[in-house]
């Protein structure tokens, strides 16, 4: 039996997904095929890779929304069966309930766990996305980046010990999108309350929750999936470069050896950064194009 306390946070091995048509079963699709991914306890990892590869189909099967066809699913060393609870998951798509306000929407997962301090507990957390005076706002009357900060606060609300993204910052604009890759750097790393990257962002750090506390040990793990390979190399530790489909599986994986704390948009420029964008995007390039053509011509 493997040790919680040692194992990784999250392992896919051996990973197949195969999609068939509802209809007609002798058409089916596989999106991906073999894929072994670790993310150790509190890990950053980045998974990139071209449009329609098989990036979020992967983190449903990460977060037990999607059975994979074969291959087998651990959480800190346990077997996954159902959904993953240890995980909190920001979605591709806008996921606010619109019916709900801002607050609403960050206290629902607290409210559905009975938490008796859902309130208190919501408000400190949208105060720390920078969204405190925001609380009382539909989802509809919010911009963009701050529907996005809501999900994010949403999510860490629960305090899960594996965050999943998708894409999440790929709609905003490129100034919001680097304040919130520097917010969720800081939260990981359980540095909030420095706003050293992020100063449009309120400074009140939540009570009562039970974030990361710096040092690896009290961080969360996170499988991030971003098609941007800049976003991807400067946010984590490793990054894995998954083929075009059908069938994609990694063909790439790189340590990102950048110091922390980073800043997004500064780190950029630094000769090691380059450095491992060109080893890495010699290695998606050929992968992007094929994805591409493969949808111009489906
Ligand atoms: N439920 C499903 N039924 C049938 N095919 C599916 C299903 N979900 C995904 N696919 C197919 O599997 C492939 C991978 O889809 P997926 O959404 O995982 O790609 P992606 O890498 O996240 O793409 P993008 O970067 O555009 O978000 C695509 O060809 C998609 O059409
Ligand atoms: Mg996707």
């Amino acid at each position: 039996m493997t040790d919680p306390d040692t194992a990784p946070a999250l392992e896919l091995h051996s990973v197949s997904c195969t999609f068939v048509d509802r209809h007609d079963a002798s058409q089916r699709y596989t999106a991906v095929r073999d894929v072994t991914l670790t993310v150790g306890a509190g890990e950053f990892v980045s998974v990139v890779g071209p449009t329609g590869c098989g990036k979020s189909t992967l983190l449903n099967v990460a977060a037990g929304l999607l059975a994979p066809s074969s291959g087998s699913v651990r959480v800190f060393g346990a077997p996954l069966a159902g959904i993953n609870t240890r995980a909190g998951y920001m979605f591709q798509a806008e996921s606010l309930m619109p019916w709900r306000t801002a607050l609403g929407n960050v206290m629902a997962g607290l409210e559905f766990r009975g938490a008796a301090d859902a309130r208190e507990r919501g408000e400190a957390w949208l105060r720390r996305v920078g969204l405190g005076g925001f609380g009382d706002r539909y989802p509809h009357q919010l911009s963009g980046g701050m529907r996005k900060r809501t999900s994010l606060a949403q999510t860490l609300a629960l305090d899960p010990d594996i965050i999943l993204m998708d894409e999440p910052f790929s709609a905003l604009d490129i100034q919001t999108r680097q304040l919130m890759e520097n917010e969720v750097l800081a939260l990981w790393a359980g540095e909030g309350d420095k706003r050293r990257a992020a100063p449009s962002l309120s400074p009140t750090p939540p009570g009562g929750a039970s974030e990361a506390s710096g040092g690896r040990q009290g961080r969360k793990a996170v499988l991030f999936i971003t098609h941007d390979l800049d976003e991807a190399i400067a946010m984590s530790d490793r990054v894995v470069v998954l083929s075009a489909g059908p069938a994609s599986r990694p063909i790439g994986e790189f340590v990102v050896d950048l110091e922390r704390p980073r800043d997004v948009a500064e780190v950029r420029t630094t000769p090691r950064f380059i450095a491992l964008h060109q080893a890495i995007w010699a290695v998606l390039r050929d992968e992007v194009l094929k994805g591409y053509q493969q949808q111009l011509a489906a």
